[in-house]
């Protein structure tokens, strides 16, 4: 049976943590970017994947939506959540509980934060300077946690 990654990614950091995971998954994936993907039909699925990142403190709220559109159907399957941020810690933690319902983060097989990037070519103008004045730094960054994608992969292929 098949496996679906539903994802929604601002600057492309989600989409290549998503894309990791699908290289590392042994059934065939299909990818589903939601904000370009109105329809998904989870009956074709046995599991599923849902990863969003972290804007101003919430998840996208497409992400959001879905999860609470399709929380009987995705209590159905296998299930893995992880989400892409800066925060780390407690505050991390935090974002991800309000990212997910506390159904499927109970019922999910592996729930993981990637981290994140600050990618400044990516970003408008008013990001930026957001960006500069909150986190203090000039240069893109990322702190993607290698390590922590692949024992998600293990984790979901079982
Ligand atoms: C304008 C802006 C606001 C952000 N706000 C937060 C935030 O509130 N908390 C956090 O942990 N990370 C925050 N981030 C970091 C993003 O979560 C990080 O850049 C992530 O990798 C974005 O993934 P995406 O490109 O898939 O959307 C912010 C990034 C930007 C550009």
């Amino acid at each position: 049976m098949k496996t679906a990654i539903i994802y929604a990614t601002r600057h492309g950091c989600t989409e290549n943590c998503a894309n990791q995971l699908k290289e590392g998954f042994q059934n065939s994936c299909d990818m589903i970017n939601i904000k370009k993907i109105k329809k998904v039909s989870l009956a074709d699925y046995e599991t599923v994947v849902i990863g969003g990142s972290i804007h101003a403190g919430r998840v996208q709220s497409k992400i959001k939506k879905f999860c609470e559109d399709n929380l009987n159907a995705l209590m159905q399957k296998r299930l893995g959540l992880f989400l892409c941020c800066m925060e780390q810690g407690d505050k991390a933690e935090a974002q991800f509980s309000g990212a997910f319902p506390a159904e499927l983060r109970n019922h999910a097989i592996a729930t993981e934060i990637f981290g994140g990037e600050f990618n400044f070519e990516k970003m408008n103008p008013l990001e930026r300077v957001i960006i500069r004045k909150v986190a203090d730094i000039e240069i893109s960054v990322s702190n993607i946690d290698q390590q922590k994608i692949k024992e998600f992969v293990n984790v979901m292929n079982g």
